[in-house]
């Protein structure tokens, strides 16, 4: 059941508008999905059911979901090439989560690390059994396209392991229906932690000031964060897993992410320079890489009609493949057809 459009193996990936798109964000995922794109068929979906198992402003929602997409295309994500699309706009995804969720292990959800994280800054009567749930629709996304390959960050492995366990349990119970995919993770940029504190993630609901650059900041706010960047008292700038030299580590990672050089290449260049050099050249990249993006950005949100013409395409390419998978699905757990 491989997924293919000119023989071109499927892709398929989404970022929640729960919040503002980090850095961490691109290195770890867009970036990617724009490396990849010529060389695969690819779906980047806008995954506002996911962003809604915590409570949002829909207001904000509404904004945020708009403001996700176009910074996929401010990223280069090519509305010719790529399909790109609003998951509440293909009711399939909540139907199969559905279907899924019915034969998702409750260990299984359990186990996830992210549930476990997220639900540990909430009381019981709080969390909404949604982020419990999350992964069979975040399975649903994956499953609905046959995609092959995922390129995510590194915390959203374990949900990939789970959507492959998930499906391959469907195939096994109701026969050969879902393509079993496979993560792709960033050679570099996989996990981007936090400025202010290197040993957290970096991550878009995060409220202190200089935990993330987000990639709609003002450029000189972006710089003063990553010169703000905690680091440590040592000297010497190389790559390590010491947990005491994680902010130089991020540091040099963000900058091999976006430059694309070696570690011995990056090693070598900031030979006995100080941490103030390092700061600063990585502050260059940033704002090299928000530069353009936001350019770009700017010009497609004063395009009236533009936008909306390009998820409205997205969503009629998506749909038809979507709604095949949905009914082949239902078909084999033993759904009446409607006439
Ligand atoms: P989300 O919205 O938390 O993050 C979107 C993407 O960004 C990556 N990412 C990071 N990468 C590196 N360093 C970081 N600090 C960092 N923070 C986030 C994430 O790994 C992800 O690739 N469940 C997903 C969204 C989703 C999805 C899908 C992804 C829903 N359905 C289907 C792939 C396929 C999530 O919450 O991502």
């Amino acid at each position: 059941m491989a997924a293919e459009n000119g023989n071109k193996p499927r892709v398929l990936s989404g970022i929640q508008p729960s919040g503002n798109l980090t850095i961490g964000n691109y290195l770890g995922a867009l970036k990617q999905w724009v490396a990849v794109q010529h060389d695969y068929d690819c779906f980047y979906c806008v995954v506002d059911l996911h962003a809604i198992t915590v409570a949002q402003d829909p207001a904000e929602l509404r904004r945020k979901t708009r403001e996700s997409a176009a910074i996929y295309l401010a990223a280069g994500i090519d509305p010719e090439i790529s399909t790109v699309f609003v998951q509440s706009h293909i009711p399939a995804h909540s139907e199969l989560a559905w279907m899924l969720t019915c034969m998702a292990p409750l260990g299984w959800l359990n186990r996830m690390t992210q549930f476990k994280d997220k639900s540990a800054k909430q009381s019981q009567e709080s969390i909404g059994a949604g982020l419990l749930n999350y992964p069979s629709l975040m399975a649903a996304d994956i499953l609905l396209y046959h995609a092959d390959l995922v390129p995510v960050g590194d915390d959203q492995n374990q949900h990939l392991e789970f959507t492959r366990d998930l499906a391959q349990r469907f195939n096994h119970l109701y026969g050969e229906t879902f393509t079993l995919p496979s993560v792709m993770n960033p050679q570099a940029g996989a996990r981007v932690m936090g400025l202010d504190n290197p040993t957290a993630k970096m991550s878009k609901s995060e409220a202190s000031e200089n935990h993330a650059v987000f990639l709609l900041d003002d450029l000189a706010r972006a710089r003063k964060k990553v010169m703000r960047a905690v680091t440590d008292s040592h000297r010497e700038i190389r790559f390590s897993d010491d947990r005491e030299r994680a902010g130089v580590n991020n540091l040099l990672t963000i900058y091999q992410a976006i430059t694309g050089e070696t570690q011995e290449a990056i090693e070598s260049g900031f030979a006995n320079k100080g941490y103030g050099d390092l700061k600063r050249a990585v502050a260059d990249c940033v704002v090299g890489t928000l530069e353009p993006l936001q350019a770009r950005y700017n010009e497609l949100m004063n395009e009236a009609g533009y936008l909306d013409s390009v998820l409205k395409i997205g969503r009629e390419k998506a749909a038809d493949i979507a709604n095949d998978t949905l009914k082949l699905a239902q078909a084999r757990m033993g759904f009446l057809a409607s006439s």
